[in-house]
């Protein structure tokens, strides 16, 4: 690419001459920013880019002219006059003014207006539905290859992308977190016109504004992980294309990559995988939904047809997740016919009470459906001893005859991934955890590698998977169990005539997106084993970093300390009390129960203050559980939360959190 300059009292002309692609573009970049940075920032002196003896014009060239644009207005103070012309695009050639044509900036820049003219267009002046079908065209993918419209598809997502880098900061969220409006949210009304492609992704990037960034080393609030980019680019695969995996017909290969991943977890966690079965669904409180349904069956069968006759029993922890509630309302069962079995101080189910509990069900005849172990609770990383919990299922089956076996789900939403750990080799360590780590990924491992002895489980991509909402994967160990659930293929006589795969006869959903599979296979595949036993590796480790830090702090009291997983909580204390005493005494001393409160009131009140930190962008996004468990006189005990799910967390930010939490103390009182 050749270059000249040459600069007139009114406007600066730019000759290029040759290719302006991914070596052109540069050359063009480091020709001209040094003139434009000479230049009056009054926006008077337009810059005119002369493509007459440009040949081709690829996507990299036309950044490139996006670019110059944009340096050129970011020199214009703010409020300053802001000239549509300031830089303007010459004699482009057949070649080179389709595609400028194409990727929206012919008129754009030709016109002088560089990324703002388009904005500003009458909708009604091209409202005929000839015109508007052209604009609608473009706002498709190209069904057959067209490299124009793939550049102009390219370069709108670039420019979208662009405006959420602007949005970016020191701060643990994009722009500002300013207060919301649901009152003008309320109001809205749906357009009139059609806008246009870079009006809608602009205004669409604008909602992201003020959104916590997950995967900043500042945010440390819940199992909400960043998503990979490979999981992001399986995602937008799939909506490109659009999969539906009802059946094989609709979704082709995608049908092979849920059989695929499937398979992989199946094996991973100590299924058959030519004996299970898995399927994907719409959330974790989805694949509760299906293990409860599949018990519901076993226990009571034919309730899938005839409908529920007598009452079940569901039988789950304390520390269960809420969404074993929606699954006994919503499928009929009735959330009053949850049992809750209390946690011991590990955060585990109290196996004395679950066998009182089963005992006395199977004793008096009432039917059990489901036993949820839960394999990773939400607040403090518990982890069942489902071992105990199917062997015990299993005597009592043999000891009471019973004509139907409990089913046993493993509700593992949070701690699957741990067991890329079972064939970790923790003497030979050859991946150098510290010896803290080491311990706590050893410890988390002594229960999740029983997984495979639960009826079924349910595993969420999109907590500690690192896969973008919603990727959830319910897996039985018998695929036969699936048809307690299969419909009459006769009631959908517009569906299944051909394919080999079905799934469709039996999910709860109809349509179901291919991006939840796309995303979760990208990450099976990037990361492999390594890769997740390396990511779970860094976040536990953090967990400890920060876990040594309040340990040592005379004002904090670490509340889950028996739970190796990359939650910590802690309770804060006021100057001159004990915190390791006053929680014993708050937990196990029934008469305690006014000091309790009082400490749950001072660590709101430390909480606030921290949040307000986050929120002015001087602190980091932690949370507040409370009713972390509750106290022998029965008051629930509230605990702060630092939750580690970023890779780019570093000890650094736990200096930070302790500098922060020590900040909240002193202004809290
Ligand atoms: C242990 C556990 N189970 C189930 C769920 C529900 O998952 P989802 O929010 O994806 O429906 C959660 C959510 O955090 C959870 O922590």
């Amino acid at each position: 690419m050749n270059i000249k300059i040459e600069k007139r009292s009114n406007r600066m002309m730019i000759y290029c001459q040759g290719r302006l692609d991914a070596e052109g573009g540069p050359v063009l970049e480091k020709a001209v920013l040094p003139e434009i940075e000479a230049l009056p920032s009054d926006g008077d002196r337009p810059v005119v880019l002369d493509l007459g003896d440009v040949d081709y014009l690829s996507s990299a060239g036309i950044r490139s002219i996006l670019f110059l644009s944009k340096s050129l207005y970011s020199r214009i103070p703010e409020g300053g006059f802001r000239p549509p012309a300031i830089l303007r695009v010459v004699n482009p050639s057949g070649n080179v003014k389709q595609v400028l044509d194409m990727t929206g900036l012919g008129e754009l820049i030709a016109d002088g207006s560089a990324g703002h003219a388009a904005d500003k267009k009458d909708p009604e002046a091209r409202a005929t539905q000839a015109d508007l079908l052209a604009g609608i065209r473009q706002a498709f993918p190209s069904p057959v290859s067209d490299q124009l419209h793939d550049a102009s598809f390219v370069q709108t997502i670039a420019r979208g992308l662009e405006r959420l880098d602007g949005m970016k900061s020191q701060r643990p969220f994009l722009g500002r977190h300013a207060p919301l409006n649901y009152d003008r949210a309320r109001r809205s009304i749906m357009p009139e016109n059609m806008s246009t492609l870079d009006e809608t992704v602009a205004e669409l990037a604008s909602y992201l504004e003020g959104l916590i960034i997950w995967g900043h080393p500042y945010t440390q609030e819940n199992v909400i992980p960043p998503a990979s980019i490979p999981s992001i680019v399986g995602q937008f695969f799939a909506s490109i294309y659009n999969p539906n995996i009802i059946w094989d017909e609709y979704s082709h290969r995608l049908a092979e990559a849920e059989l695929e991943v499937s398979s992989m977890c199946a094996a991973l966690i100590g299924y058959d995988p030519d004996r299970s079965a898995g399927v994907f669904t719409w959330g974790g409180t989805g694949t509760i939904f299906y293990g409860v349904k599949l018990g519901l069956e076993k226990a009571l069968p034919g309730s899938f047809t005839g409908g529920l006759r007598e009452p079940a029993k569901v039988v789950s922890s304390e520390a269960g997740h809420y969404a074993k509630l929606s699954a006994l309302g919503w499928l009929g069962l009735g959330t009053d016919n949850l049992t809750t079995v209390q946690t011991d101080g590990d955060n585990s189910m109290g196996l004395e009470e679950l066998e009182t509990v089963l005992t006395d069900l199977v004793r008096r005849g009432v039917k059990i459906a489901c036993i949820i172990a839960t394999m990773g609770t939400t607040d403090a990383f518990g982890i069942d001893n489902l071992e105990y919990i199917v062997r015990l299922r299993d005597r009592l089956c043999l000891d009471h005859r019973l004509d139907y076996r409990p089913h046993v789900h493993a509700d593992a939403v949070i701690g699957w991934p741990w067991s890329v750990f079972n064939d970790y080799d923790f003497d030979r360590n050859p991946m150098g955890f510290p010896a803290r780590t080491l311990r706590s990924l050893w410890d988390a491992r002594a229960q999740i590698r029983r997984l495979g002895l639960a009826d079924s489980i349910g595993l969420d991509f999109h907590k500690t998977g690192y896969a973008p909402y919603t990727s959830s994967l319910f897996i039985c160990r018998r695929r036969e169990d699936l048809d307690l659930i299969t419909r009459d293929q006769a009631l959908m006589p517009y569906l299944f005539q051909f394919g080999n795969y079905h799934p469709g006869v039996f999910t709860m959903e109809a349509s179901r997106s291919g991006g939840a599979v796309m995303s979760a296979l990208a990450n099976l595949k990037f990361f492999g084993k390594q890769g997740y036993r390396a990511i779970l590796g860094h976040i536990v480790s953090m967990a400890e970093e920060l876990r040594a830090r309040l340990t040592q702090n005379d004002h904090v009291q670490v509340v889950n300390d028996y739970n190796y997983g990359p939650v910590t909580l802690f309770r804060a204390y006021p100057d001159g009390v004990d915190p390791m005493a006053a929680y014993r005494r708050e937990v196990e001393d029934p008469a305690a129960g006014a000091e309790l409160l009082r400490h749950n009131e001072y660590n709101q009140r430390v909480f606030d203050v921290l949040h307000h930190q986050a929120e002015s962008g001087e602190g980091l996004a932690l949370s507040l559980t409370d009713r972390y468990r509750v106290s022998a006189g029965g008051e629930p005990i509230l605990a702060l939360k630092s939750y580690v799910m970023s890779p780019f967390i570093d000890p650094e930010a736990m200096d930070k959190l302790m500098a922060c939490l020590d900040a909240a103390r002193r202004q809290a009182g």
